[in-house]
C-alpha cells in the first residue's frame, strides 16, 4: 500500500467512526441500535444502576433486584437517622448498603423511581421535562435543584438523541409504584 492509500483509509476510518458517534444509534457491531437499545446501553454502562436500584444481597456481595430495577430508594424500608459526620472532615457523608438513600451537607436524599408507574416514577413526565431536568439540575425540569449525589452535570453532556433514548428505555421497564420520600435539609 502507498502512503496516498494509507492516509485515504486513516481518513476513510476516521470519518466512519466519526459517522458512528454522530447518528448515535450503532452498535459495537455496526448494527443500527433502537432508540430503546441505544438507551439501555448507556443506562447500563453510565452507573445508573448504582443508585437507582434496589438490591439483594448475593453469594458475591450486593446485586441488582432484577424485579425492582432502576425503581429507587424502597418506600417501605425503616432507616434509623444517619451516623452524625463531625463538622470539618475529612468524611463528608454516609449511604446506605445499597447506594440508595445518602446523607451529606445537602440532607438526605433519595434515589428516585425511574420506572414509568404513573404516580410514583416517569410515568407522567415527557421527553421534554426529562431532557430539561438532566440539563438544568431542577426538579422536573423547572422546580427545586436536583441534590448530590445525582450527577446530573455529567448526565447534561449527552446529546439530545441519547438523553431522548434513555428516556425511551426508562419509559419501556416495568413500572415500579414506589413512592420515594422527598429529601429532608440538613439538621441544624
Ligand atoms: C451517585 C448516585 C446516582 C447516580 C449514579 C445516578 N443518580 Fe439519578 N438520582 C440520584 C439521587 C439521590 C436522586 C434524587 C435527588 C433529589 O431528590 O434531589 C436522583 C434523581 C434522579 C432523577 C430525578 C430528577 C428530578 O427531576 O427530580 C432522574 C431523572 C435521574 N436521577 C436519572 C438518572 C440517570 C438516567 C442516571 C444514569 C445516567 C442516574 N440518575 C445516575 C442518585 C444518582
Amino acid at each position: 500500500m502507498t502512503v496516498g492509500q494509507t492516509l485515504r483509509t486513516g481518513v476513510i476510518a476516521g470519518l466512519m467512526v466519526c459517522g458512528a458517534a454522530l447518528t448515535g444509534v450503532v452498535s459495537a457491531q455496526g448494527q443500527a441500535m433502537t432508540p430503546v437499545a441505544r438507551g439501555k446501553y448507556i443506562v447500563d454502562t453510565s452507573g445508573c444502576h448504582d443508585c437507582h436500584s434496589p438490591k439483594k444481597m448475593g453469594a458475591n456481595g450486593p446485586e441488582v433486584d432484577l424485579e425492582k430495577i432502576l425503581s429507587g430508594f424502597q418506600a417501605e424500608t425503616k432507616l434509623p437517622p444517619p451516623p452524625a459526620i463531625p463538622d470539618g472532615g475529612p468524611w463528608a457523608a454516609v449511604v446506605t448498603w445499597d447506594l440508595t438513600a445518602w446523607s451529606g451537607p445537602w440532607g438526605r436524599s433519595y434515589a428516585a423511581n425511574l420506572t414509568p408507574d404513573v404516580t410514583t416514577g416517569l410515568g407522567s413526565w415527557s421527553e421534554a421535562m426529562f431532557v430539561s431536568a438532566l440539563r438544568t439540575g431542577k426538579h422536573m425540569g423547572s422546580g427545586r435543584p436536583i441534590l448530590p449525589p445525582m450527577p446530573w452535570q455529567t448526565i447534561a453532556k449527552l446529546t439530545d438523541p441519547d438523553l431522548a433514548a434513555v428516556f425511551a428505555y426508562l419509559k419501556s421497564l416495568k413500572p415500579v409504584k414506589n413512592l420515594v420520600p422527598a429529601p429532608t435539609p440538613p439538621a441544624k
